[in-house]
């Protein structure tokens, strides 16, 4: 099955994976490895093992060995791995076995299939069953951030569960401490264990700043006093969405260079805003609301670990849809590291339903292919950095993203129309501050060329049709003047051709519009595309102005005759 599901997705997503040199620390903003301090992006999948069972999901499906694997050829190079505290502190509980915890809760079926699947880690305690996932995502070079999600074993989460802040029924701050102590030490020295998130989604009534930094402070400590080796991930308040009260008053630590603050971010983080709201509004508000509440510590030179988002993979869910078109043209911009919930196919048991089909997980019900390959396969445009310590083989640059596919404006040929592509293969252009987009290091711009008809590349670009400014509140849509003042937008078509066509949902009263076709995101860039730069240009030593307008003139004749 892996190598089947290997072969499928390799032709898809054929991404290498980053063999890292650990530990990893923080240089500003970014995460690097030790050896060489080149960034590594952490582009993590959540792995959840914090839900009653308190075994690591699927492994009644599938062989530990070949999840893993599956893990990397999808392109994540980490784990983000959930665990419940009283894993590391109830003797009792970690001392059960799998077998006895599936039969505790009823659940045979998932005997049988774990027995078959998984036969020498049915037996294990419980915690020895974690360390056996953790021992396989190693040898796949997965690395592995350790996630503590809840005390109690069970969903997380609500705002009265108990498990939401210092002081509540299941969260007792000295019993938190010894768990962080004891998972760090646990984990002292094994190879791929990245990073500690301290606590998943504070909430409820009891949570205030002056406990936030009380607690998160001797926590951090903790972990770091037990192993050094692992970068600190704090998470904020209302259920991880801020840390806006870090503008003022910065933690105070005795170590440097190892401390990371994560976000999550949902389409149903807003209710139902995205669907009921006007897309490019609502996403303009919200990145924005995201930029004040978290994103500015990337400003104050600390990496920002998106550690939670996703979207439901059968696509029919308009909120999440929405949402995740704004979401990618962020992401993507921000180059920030992050981790998609969830691996899962299905549970062992949620909610109290055996087999519970998680919609938002990258495997099927089965675990055995991936429930959406085009959502995943736009998701791994995430993947790469798009800059950072030891990512600047090229000039600085941009590249037009288009966050709905996850594909960026490339050029085939200069007789063909632009196309979107994997952003490996940009196309890199300059954006002047008179708003022409040029593609870099010739005199080519891109300019309009008709309602409906593919975009061009010209070299006179002092007109209308070359000037491209970014409109709408969501600032996506790239908007142009065709003759007569008439103004269109950069958009996609059906063959994947990048055209221009009347501007949509720019009426903010207007919540039944999508404009995600026509977002585009110009991104800073300095990685080198794999298109290279051997084109059309290049091989033939075109360098000055004069010879580019005898080609262009001769170009736009040949256009002619094709049309
Ligand atoms: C420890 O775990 C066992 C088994 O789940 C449970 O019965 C017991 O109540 C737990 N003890 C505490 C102190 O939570
Ligand atoms: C995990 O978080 C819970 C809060 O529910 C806390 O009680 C517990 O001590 C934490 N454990 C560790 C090891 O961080
Ligand atoms: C953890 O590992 C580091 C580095 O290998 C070592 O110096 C330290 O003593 C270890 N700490 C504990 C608590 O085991
Ligand atoms: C995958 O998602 C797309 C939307 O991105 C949707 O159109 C398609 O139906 C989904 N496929 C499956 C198998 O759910």
């Amino acid at each position: 099955m892996g190598r089947l599901f290997c072969f499928l997705l390799c032709i898809l997503i054929s991404m290498p994976l980053l063999i890292v040199a650990q530990p990893l620390s923080t240089d500003s903003r970014w995460i690097v490895n030790s050896e060489s301090g080149q960034r590594v992006k952490l582009a993590c999948v959540s792995w959840p093992s914090h839900l009653e069972v308190v075994v690591a999901e699927g492994l009644s499906k599938k062989a530990v060995d070949e999840i893993s694997q599956d893990i990397r050829d999808m392109g994540f190079n980490c784990v983000r791995l959930t665990w419940p505290l009283f894993l590391f502190t109830n003797d009792t509980l970690a001392s059960i076995t799998v077998r006895q915890s599936l039969r505790n809760l009823g659940l045979f079926a998932s005997i049988s299939g774990f027995q078959a699947n998984n036969p020498s880690i049915i037996d294990l305690s419980l915690i020895d069953a974690y360390k056996e996932v953790v021992a396989s995502l190693a040898k796949k070079q997965v690395m592995i951030i350790l996630d503590n999600h809840t005390s109690k074993p069970g969903w997380c989460c609500s705002t009265f569960d108990g498990n939401g802040f210092f002081g509540d029924e299941f969260f007792n701050p000295e019993v938190w401490i010894k768990g962080l102590t004891t998972v760090a030490t646990t984990f002292n020295d094994t190879k791929y264990v990245v990073a500690m998130s301290l606590r998943n989604e504070l909430r409820g009534p009891r949570q205030n700043v002056d406990d936030w930094y009380r607690y998160m402070q001797q926590g951090a400590e903790a972990v770091h006093a037990a192993n050094p080796n692992v970068l600190v991930i704090l998470s904020g308040l209302q259920y991880d969405r801020d840390l806006s009260f870090l503008v003022d008053k910065p933690v105070a630590l005795t170590f440097s260079n190892k401390l990371v603050f994560e976000l999550h971010w949902y389409g149903f983080s807003d209710g139902q805003a995205w669907k009921t709201g006007n897309p490019n509004e609502v996403c303009g508000r919200l990145v924005s609301e995201t930029m004040t509440k978290a994103g500015f510590l990337l400003t104050q030179g600390f990496p920002l670990f998106l550690s939670e988002f996703g979207m439901d993979m059968r696509g029919t869910n308009i909120n999440d849809n929405r949402y995740m078109n704004c979401f990618m043209g962020w992401a993507a911009e921000q180059d920030v590291d992050w981790a998609l919930w969830t691996l899962t196919g299905s549970y062992y048991l949620r909610d109290g339903i055996a087999g519970f089909d998680e919609t938002y997980g990258v495997y099927d019900w089965n675990w055995c292919n991936t429930r959406n390959q085009s959502i995943l396969r736009r998701i791994s445009s995430l993947q790469y950095p798009f800059r950072g310590p030891g990512y600047a083989e090229s000039r600085e640059h941009r590249v037009l993203f288009h966050p709905m596919t996850g594909l960026c404006v490339k050029r085939i040929s200069i007789l063909k129309p632009l196309i979107l592509g994997p952003c490996t293969e940009a196309e890199a252009w300059s954006y002047s501050p008179q708003q022409t987009l040029t593609i870099k290091g010739t005199y080519f711009c891109l300019q309009a060329d008709g309602l409906g008809k593919p975009v061009k590349l010209g070299i006179t670009c002092s007109d209308g049709n070359s000037k491209w400014e970014a409109i709408s509140d969501s600032k996506m849509q790239l908007s142009t003047n065709l003759e007569a003042k008439k103004s269109v937008c950069l958009d996609v078509d059906s063959d994947n051709k990048v055209v221009t066509n009347d501007c949509k949902c720019l009426d903010n009263r207007n919540n039944k519009c999508d404009p995600g076709s026509q977002w585009f995101k110009i991104i800073d860039s300095t990685r080198r595309s794999q298109s290279g730069r051997s084109d059309f240009f290049h091989e033939i030593g075109l360098t000055g102005e004069p010879i580019a307008r005898t080609i262009i003139s001769l170009w736009e004749g040949m256009q002619l005759t094709i049309s």
